[in-house]
């Protein structure tokens, strides 16, 4: 049972993960009645999983409205801009699973050509196990054992098994560490740096838990099979 604490790259997170504070939580409910009872202040924001569209909260009250043909929101200008200019959060897969074993990945396809810049898995169902013979060990990301934010295990790659997130190498018993992000958070947002991970429409990507890609012989005590949905942030050139 590995949960021996990975290498840590919590600086790096710190000054990125809160420039992309405009994004409003994936979870909320999409309707008018309960938009904006989930943000605190009146003004502008960013509709979901939709970015030509914007919703405007005055007290609780919403009221949604679109931009003109070809263009997206872009919270950071508040206002209607051409889609190369803003960083758009789009579900692109539902109801991805993978399992913590025996090359259990789970994979979804690649919907357009662009850059990849941010993945959000937003958890559905299930959880993934470190240990089958304790409840605790059950997590959503990695491990439920040890110190929370660095018992990390959910990694993406692409068909080849080369690494795409997290974007740093991750330890050798296939764990990691996030800011901000532990293993019962209902959604894990993985961040690509250098913007540069071109990826091919109909490409097939994988989630796998970190444990069973590195495949040490220590994945024999996992358990679990945990269910998420993908969002992304493809840039197009
Ligand atoms: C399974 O977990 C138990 C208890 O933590 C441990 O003693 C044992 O070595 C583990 N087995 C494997 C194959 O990891
Ligand atoms: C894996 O695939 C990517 C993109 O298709 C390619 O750039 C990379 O060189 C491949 N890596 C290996 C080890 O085959």
């Amino acid at each position: 049972m590995a949960f021996k604490y990975s290498f840590i790259l919590l600086a790096l997170c710190i000054g990125y993960c809160s420039a992309q504070a405009g994004l409003i939580p994936i979870d909320a409910p999409f309707n008018a009645d309960t938009f904006c009872k989930q943000i605190s202040r009146d003004g502008n924001y960013p509709f979901p999983n939709d970015c030509s569209k914007f919703a405007s909260c005055t007290g609780d009250i919403a009221t949604f409205q679109s931009c003109s043909a070809d263009l997206f929101y872009n919270p950071a200008s508040d206002n209607c801009v051409f889609q190369k200019d803003v960083e758009c959060l789009h579900r692109i897969a539902e109801n991805v699973c993978y399992k913590a074993k025996d090359s259990g990945f789970g994979h979804f396809t690649i919907p357009r050509s662009g850059t990849l810049r941010q993945l959000t898995l937003q958890h559905k169902s299930g959880f993934v196990s470190c240990d089958a013979s304790n409840s605790a060990a059950e997590s959503f990301w990695g491990c439920g054992l040890g110190f929370r934010s660095v018992q990390m295990a959910t990694v993406v790659t692409r068909q080849n098994n080369t690494l795409l997130f997290p974007f740093f190498a991750l330890g050798t018993d296939g764990y990691y560490g996030l800011a901000r992000t532990d293993f019962r958070s209902r959604t894990l947002t993985l961040y690509n740096f250098d913007g540069e991970i071109q990826i091919t429409k109909g490409e097939k990507i994988r989630i796998w838990h970190g444990e069973d890609l590195v495949n040490q012989g220590e994945e024999g005590n996992n358990s679990g099979e945990h269910c998420v949905d993908v969002w992304a942030v493809l840039k197009r050139e």
